[in-house]
């Protein structure tokens, strides 16, 4: 008796989850489904035996300690991307060619931008969903998938197959969460596929469960002997059949000129959608000619992702604020009513010398438009050219700097203008904040507004002031107590031995960024070496050309310079300078680091393949030991596929270092 009320709740509670979450048709109130979802749970807890893995109670979460990495069955791979009709055509062309047969059908979807997964089910029940990771390992994240609704516990026939989708976070539900955690101070997301993936990569799975997730699920791999599905179209409507949700923006066309169309259509009704889309793939919809055209290294043949073209959108420039830069560059921002650009708020945008303004005819209050390429900040490339622009008056580029008033100056063979105050505070303000960043001497809890203090109290004027301060001094600080002065007080003194690279990068010497600090530091190996090093040396370095020769020549000629290193020594900050060396444990190999990690930056790696004695290159080669790949790995990946050189997974690569 028991038994069968418990089946049926739950069968009575996964339709109405399906019709609600799938389908987006309920045909019960959230009354209703909260009863019978309340009345199955209490004869669960009283009857624990009769609680199965696919009852719709097990969406709700837990705690786990961290994600395992789990093995692909079947590769996930990427897709080569389109931008314009001729590449479409093209692609389309070579694959009639390469199968020999003109009549290809194709299936246009939408490209959602999310997160790909894997799942399997076993016998209709789902057992294991995976991240995308490097397409060959991702993470076992089965936990958190199951609180996403839309990802069905049990399927409607008993089948074992393996399908992928994409997880993302509707607009509409990314902003609800951005506005309440503004209110509580918590984490913003930039766009909501930044959300999914915060979201998704949650240890405590009951957060998972209350963010509003979905997934469209796109691809699937049928049952070995399955030969009565012959076309992707097919398969997708047999999914649909088994309860997954599929995307409903789907078109079977004859040929690419129907597909053209349908990327035409899109590309402005996609604003229209609550969630976001990146673009259209295209595939063949036959398997027979699918299997034939195959897969290059990092994606199939017989799909294409055309990408949308980056999103502009117009918004009016409400002022132009001139930033001061470490090295005195000035740098003109323009300040925007903020949109919404490419699923994240824009409220500043690069408007990069004064030449640019000048080239745009940009002026205070004009309409104009931005435009993010992927992961760069916005930038405004046009002005709307109206009537009001004319009325408004022309931008004059100040002629002196906004901090200290000192004229501006502009160099031989540059756009860029400069502070021409070697004291300007501005300048010194930039530099000490460089100096705790974690790519220089990488010192926590100090930020812009402790330095701003500090400087404007005359505690700090350089570097080497830092390492003079006391815990009793931070409490003069506004809203400093006794337990963040100790940890400002103690991050600083921690910082003294860092890498010799390090504190080179710190110095901010102009042209001499981390990547130039690191080679000083390979070649000349101390610091008594590089202050003493000619420019003939310098510039024999490969890497190194005249101008930064001069400019690291004559930072260490300086008398300013000479009085801040010696200060420096005096208080014990002493780089480390066979630092970089922890062990030998990588002597003898090179690394190429590629797509996100997880635990660290790229940065932050190839710190740590140094301090082993190890060596780190940005192109992949015979001669490359490891390839350690991140998420969304790209071509780096494929050519070490190609070589055959040895991909480490991030787990693998942290293993290895112990
Ligand atoms: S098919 C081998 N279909 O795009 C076929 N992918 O750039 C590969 N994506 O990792 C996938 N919507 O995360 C396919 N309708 C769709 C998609 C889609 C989004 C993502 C997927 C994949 C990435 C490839």
């Amino acid at each position: 008796m028991l038994k069968e009320r418990v089946e049926f709740l739950k069968e009575e509670l996964n339709k109405h989850n399906y019709n609600y979450y799938v389908l987006d048709n309920p045909t019960i109130s959230d009354y209703e489904y909260d009863m019978l979802f309340a009345e199955l749970k209490e004869l669960e807890n009283n009857n624990p035996e009769l609680r199965s893995p696919d009852s719709p109670t097990q969406r709700v979460g837990s705690i786990s300690t961290g994600f395992e990495e789990y093995r692909h069955k079947y590769r996930l791979y990427s897709l080569d991307n389109s931008y314009n009709a001729e590449d479409l055509r093209k692609w389309y062309e070579r694959a009639q060619k390469e199968y020999g047969k003109t009549d290809l059908e194709l299936v246009c979807e939408l490209k959602i931008d999310g997160l790909a997964i894997a799942l399997s089910y076993t016998n209709g029940l789902f057992t294991t969903g995976v991240t995308r990771g490097n397409g060959i390992i991702g993470e076992n994240i089965t936990q958190n998938l199951k609180t996403v609704k839309a990802v069905p516990l049990k399927l409607f026939e008993n089948v074992n197959i393996d399908v992928r989708g994409e997880i993302y976070m509707p607009i509409s539900s990314f902003n609800k969460l951005n506005e309440e955690s503004m209110k509580n101070n918590d984490k913003i997301f930039a766009n909501p596929r930044n959300a999914a993936a915060g979201s998704l990569r949650q240890l405590d799975s009951t957060i998972t469960a209350k963010r509003d997730l979905s997934m469209f699920t796109y691809t699937v791999i049928l049952p070995d002997g399955n030969n009565t599905i012959k076309t992707h179209w097919d398969s997708i409507q047999y999914i649909k059949k088994l309860g997954f949700k599929t995307n409903p923006n789907i078109r079977l066309v004859k040929d690419i000129e129907g597909a053209i169309q349908f990327c035409k259509d899109w590309e402005t009704k996609r604003f229209e959608l609550d969630y976001a889309t990146d673009g259209v793939v295209i595939k063949i919809n036959s398997f027979a000619a699918q299997n034939e055209l195959g897969f290059t290294a990092r994606a199939p043949k017989w799909a294409t992702a055309f990408k949308f073209p980056p999103e502009e959108i117009s918004t009016t420039l409400e002022d132009i604020e001139i930033g001061v830069g470490k090295t005195g560059a000035i740098t003109p921002v323009a300040n925007l009513t903020p949109v919404l650009l490419a699923g994240s708020t824009v409220a500043r945008a690069s408007l990069h010398n004064f030449d640019e303004i000048e080239r745009l005819d940009v002026r205070i209050g004009d309409s104009v438009f931005i435009k993010k390429a992927a992961e760069i900040i916005p930038k405004v490339i046009k002005v709307v050219d109206d009537e009001e622009h004319y009325k408004r008056p022309k931008y004059i580029p100040p002629t002196e700097c906004p901090v200290c008033h000192s004229p501006l100056e502009y160099r031989e063979g540059e756009v860029v203008a400069y502070c021409s105050n070697r004291y300007c505070p501005a300048v010194a303000k930039a530099k000490l904040e460089y100096w705790v960043s974690k790519e220089a001497m990488d010192i926590d809890n100090i930020g812009p507004s402790v330095i701003e203090q500090l400087y404007n109290m005359n505690m700090v004027k350089t570097p080497a002031d830092f390492y003079k301060l006391s815990q009793q001094d931070f409490m003069m600080l506004d809203l400093v107590k006794e337990k963040s002065a100790y940890n400002m007080f103690s991050s600083i003194q921690a910082s003294k031995n860092r890498p010799l690279a390090k504190f080179i990068t710190a110095l901010s010497i102009r042209h001499v960024g981390k990547e130039t600090a690191d080679i000083l530091v390979n070649e000349l190996n101390t610091l008594s070496n590089i202050r003493n090093a000619d420019i003939e040396t310098l510039s024999n370095i490969e890497g190194i050309g005249e101008k930064i020769a001069q400019s690291i020549y004559e930072f260490f000629h300086s008398d300013d310079s000479d009085k801040l290193l010696s200060e420096l020594a005096e208080l014990g900050v002493i780089p480390s300078e066979s630092s970089q060396k922890l062990s030998d444990d990588f002597a003898g190999l090179t690394f190429v680091l590629t797509g996100t990690l997880q635990s660290m930056t790229r940065d932050e790696a190839s710190d740590k393949i140094k301090e082993r004695g190890g060596k780190t290159s940005s192109s992949v080669s015979k001669k490359t030991s490891f390839v350690v790949a991140g998420e969304n790995a790209g071509s780096k990946f494929d050519k070490a596929t190609a070589l055959g050189v040895k991909i480490l997974s991030e787990d693998e690569f942290l293993n290895m270092m112990g």
